[in-house]
């Protein structure tokens, strides 16, 4: 049996889980691979107590393993977008083929990797990116060829769904859950990429172009994270038949593509509500096999490796074939990418939850209601809670049916103008997706 040599660059959570899943499974991933795949260097800073690298050479600069005229695949597992572009780079210069999980470098710097790549006839396979696990770029790039997109939404960071569930199902406290998603190797290095949706915004640039053959790009891209959230709303949310997930949504229309990541509330009967902790779920609107929903664990240790895994398989499997046989990064030719107007959040139509404090005497009511009807906005349900006993002002809840953004943001100015109306209003969007 031939054998391919790899060099994984980092050694951190799943960089161990892939030399340990790489050592565990080595009998049905060399028969899958169709050769030996033999680790032959780790680069890395320092070691990993998590596994037993004591028959294999660790060197501490990452550039010697890009480097080494021996190493066919360069797995890039440090992340970020400095360090890990100049290795990326580095290793294309010298004829290796690459595997990553770094979706900010993807994201923000897919276009020129892959061409560079392309021009040497390499491969640079990024599975590991999006949704841990799932293998989500093969479902898009190969497995749904035959579609046209419509729409894509997805929980698509582990960490805010952990902590989103957790809030929801135990009443627990935000910084503590993330704590916990930190030591269980969850979170990104910086845990803001997380929280603030950043890391999600990177996956859903991934996932539409590929969805729609558009260039990456997260211009025009609108972001939303969850620390605004307050735990009343999640209470709320669920009185109303909702759960509040972290949502990113692609979707294509005539007038552009929707690009948005965003606390969303989803019915709770619908299927994306039912997938808690660090899972990750992506549903595909396509217009020849209609819904499809893609679900598994988003982050960890070996549901990434698995992923980094199959990437190796696959770069080793066809390693002696011409570059033409193989599946290009983006699942085209990156000349017939199109580039698509990214519509502005105004524009985009859906429905709304709210949530403000309004002065308890009569008439506060219908001067909201007739404020929304004056925006043409229609209210499907209206709750009023009292605030604790003393206080003259209650908690309205308002959810609204189908509407413009521009328009929701127009009756909210005029709402926070009122007299009866104390502080600002707190809105959230609501996606009814499979119902
Ligand atoms: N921080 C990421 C998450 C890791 O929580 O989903 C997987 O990309």
């Amino acid at each position: 049996m031939r054998s391919v040599q790899v060099g994984i660059c980092g050694l951190g959570t799943v960089g161990a889980g892939v030399f340990n899943l790489l050592t565990r499974n080595s009998q049905p991933i060399n028969a899958r691979a169709n050769c030996a795949i033999n680790v032959l260097q780790v680069g890395a800073r320092r070691d990993n107590p998590n596994c037993d690298t004591a028959d294999t050479e660790i060197i501490r600069d990452i550039f010697d393993v890009a480097k080494n005229p021996q190493v066919d695949i360069v797995v890039e597992l440090i992340g970020g977008t400095t360090v890990a572009y100049d290795l990326v780079m580095t290793a294309l210069d010298h004829g290796k083929h690459v595997v990553t999980a770094n979706k900010a470098l993807i994201a923000e710097h897919g276009m020129e990797i892959f061409a560079v790549a392309a021009s040497k006839g390499l491969v640079v396979a990024y599975e590991a990116a999006v949704a841990g696990g799932i293998p989500i770029i093969k479902a898009l790039r190969e497995g749904l060829a035959a579609n046209r997109i419509n729409w894509l939404a997805g929980i698509i960071n582990g960490t805010t769904n952990f902590i989103l569930s957790e809030m929801d199902s135990k009443g627990r406290d935000f910084e503590d859950v993330l704590v916990e998603a930190q030591q269980k190797g969850y979170a990104e290095a910086d845990p803001t990429f997380d929280v603030e949706g950043i890391d999600a915004a990177h996956k859903l640039v991934i996932l539409a172009s590929l969805a729609f053959g558009m260039p990456l790009s997260l211009e025009g891209l609108f972001t939303d994270g969850i620390t605004n959230l307050e735990p009343q709303d999640v209470a709320y949310a669920r009185e109303l038949g909702y759960v509040v997930k972290h949502l990113g949504i692609a979707r294509s229309s005539d007038q552009g593509v929707e690009l948005r990541v965003h606390p969303t509330l989803v019915p709770e009967k619908s299927l994306i509500a039912a997938v808690n902790d660090v899972s990750n779920a992506v549903m595909i609107d396509a217009d020849a096999v209609g819904t499809t929903l893609f679900y598994g664990p988003g982050a960890g240790s070996e549901p990434t490796a698995s992923a980094v895994i199959a990437d190796i398989v696959d770069v080793a499997r066809t390693i002696d074939a011409e570059a033409d046989a193989r599946v290009p990064a983006l699942g085209c030719d990156l000349s017939l990418l199109q580039p698509r107007p990214i519509m502005d959040i105004e524009d985009i139509e859906t429905s709304f939850y709210m949530r403000f404090s309004a002065l308890d005497k009569p008439g506060v009511l219908s001067d909201i209601t007739k404020i929304m009807a004056d925006s043409s906005i229609s209210i499907e349900a209206i709750i009023q809670r009292e605030h604790p006993v003393g206080e003259d002002y209650v908690n309205v809840i308002i959810l609204t049916n189908v509407t413009k953004e521009k328009l929701l943001d127009g009756a909210v100015e005029h709402i926070e103008q009122l007299e009866t109306v104390r502080g600002s209003i707190h809105f959230i969007r609501v996606e009814h997706l499979d119902q």
